[in-house]
């Protein structure tokens, strides 16, 4: 199935946050990127692909751990940031502008591949899948992780709630093209593709409470991916932050906690 033109699909979306991902919400996924790789037990020099890698974080977790590691990602700006982290922890070629759903690699090319909040956000998610599965050797892992909650993460469940108590007679539809966002629904896609699935972990993580001003310079960022956005004037969009803003001020100290679900699966032997 394939979706209309999102946001999220648009490289020059990606673009345009690539330095506020990598100083803002890097730091939540990296959390799950860590937990991801220590529920992994790949030996040194394992080759390994992050499909949608961002700014690096699963893919800078891997350098560190020995993979012989490569991050593709569709944002030019992205890869860049990825390329200098991942290069910064081990000089070389760490990360390629490529498209996810069309992988410029040979097949069973590498021993694992992840993607970690990628894959699950393309206009056709199963091709995603597919070329996961494609890449592997056979006995390779696939490691995939999804939100739990279909409005994201951290502060974009904080800007749901505002846009329902603005905007209560607006819907807030979802830009994803399907929804993983289950361990049976992950498990079908795997299946779907020809991979076994082994296991999915929930991983729960908190996304600490920032000031008022946070929300006012990120919006975009934390919502900017939803089709709900794209139709608010600026003044709109002002009281849209001011309203997350008073939300996250009720909150405990410790914020937000959100579940990943991260699913791993094998190619056939
Ligand atoms: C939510 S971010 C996740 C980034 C990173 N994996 C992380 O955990 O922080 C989604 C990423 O998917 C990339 N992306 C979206 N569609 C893509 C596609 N078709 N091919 C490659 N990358 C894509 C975006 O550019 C963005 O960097």
């Amino acid at each position: 199935m394939t979706a209309p033109p999102q946001a999220i699909n648009d490289p020059a979306h990606w673009d345009s946050l690539a330095e506020r991902y990598a100083d803002e919400a890097d730091r939540l996924t990296r959390l799950y990127c860590e937990a991801a790789w220590q529920a992994v037990d790949l030996p040194q020099g394992a080759r390994v692909l992050d499909v949608a890698t961002g700014a690096g974080a699963l893919l800078g977790i891997a350098v560190k751990g020995g993979a012989d590691a490569i991050g593709i990602d569709f944002s030019p700006a992205m890869v860049g940031l990825a390329q200098e982290r991942a290069a910064a922890i081990r000089p070389g070629n760490h990360a390629m502008v490529m498209d996810g759903q069309k992988l410029d690699f040979p097949d069973a090319s590498f021993d694992a591949a992840f993607s970690m909040f990628g894959v699950f956000m393309f206009p056709d998610p199963i091709a995603g899948f597919a070329e996961i599965a494609r890449v592997l050797r056979p006995g390779g892992l696939a490691v995939i992780a999804v939100w739990e909650n279909a409005g994201g993460a951290g502060p974009a469940i904080l800007f749901q709630e505002a846009a329902r108590r603005l905007f209560p007679d607006r819907p807030i539809p979802t830009p994803m093209a399907r929804l993983f966002n289950s361990p049976a629904l992950l498990d079908q896609a795997f299946r779907e593709v020809g991979l076994e699935p082994q296991t999915v972990h929930s991983v729960e993580r908190p996304w600490p409470v920032q000031p008022v001003e946070w929300f006012r310079e990120n919006a975009k960022l934390a919502f900017g991916w939803s089709p709900l956005w794209r139709d608010l004037d600026e003044q709109q969009r002002t009281a849209f932050s001011e309203e997350a803003a008073a939300l996250a001020m009720k909150l405990p100290p410790e914020g937000i906690r959100s579940t990943a679900f991260i699913g791993m699966a094998r190619k056939p032997a």
